[in-house]
């Protein structure tokens, strides 16, 4: 699991939770949780760029709420699975 001092607020950061490639977003002091995948192509969100709550994929550019995994711009039309997240003693857990 990551530590919050790990994540700094408007960034990304991925981490693995046990088979599963995690994306974990920053928003002001908020945490969210999506599968590291775009639904686009086989590509890594968090190598993409997070502005407020919305993660651009590096690679074509497409646009998805971290709050909720939905698509906001082509070319993904599928949302990303979210995943729900606990913060606890400055230890991020994801509930997958
Ligand atoms: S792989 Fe993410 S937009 Fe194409």
């Amino acid at each position: 699991m990551a530590s919050l001092d790990d994540v700094a607020p408007g960034t990304l950061l991925g981490v693995e939770v046990g088979e599963e490639r995690i994306c974990l977003a920053n928003v002001d002091g908020e945490i969210y949780a999506l599968r590291d995948n775009c639904s686009h192509q086989d590509f890594p969100l968090s190598a993409g760029e997070l502005d407020d709550a919305r993660l651009e994929c590096a690679w074509h550019g497409a646009r998805f709420d971290v709050r909720t995994g939905r698509a906001l711009s082509l070319p993904a039309i599928r949302p990303v699975r979210s995943y729900e997240v606990k913060v606890e003693g400055g230890i991020i857990f994801v509930l997958v």
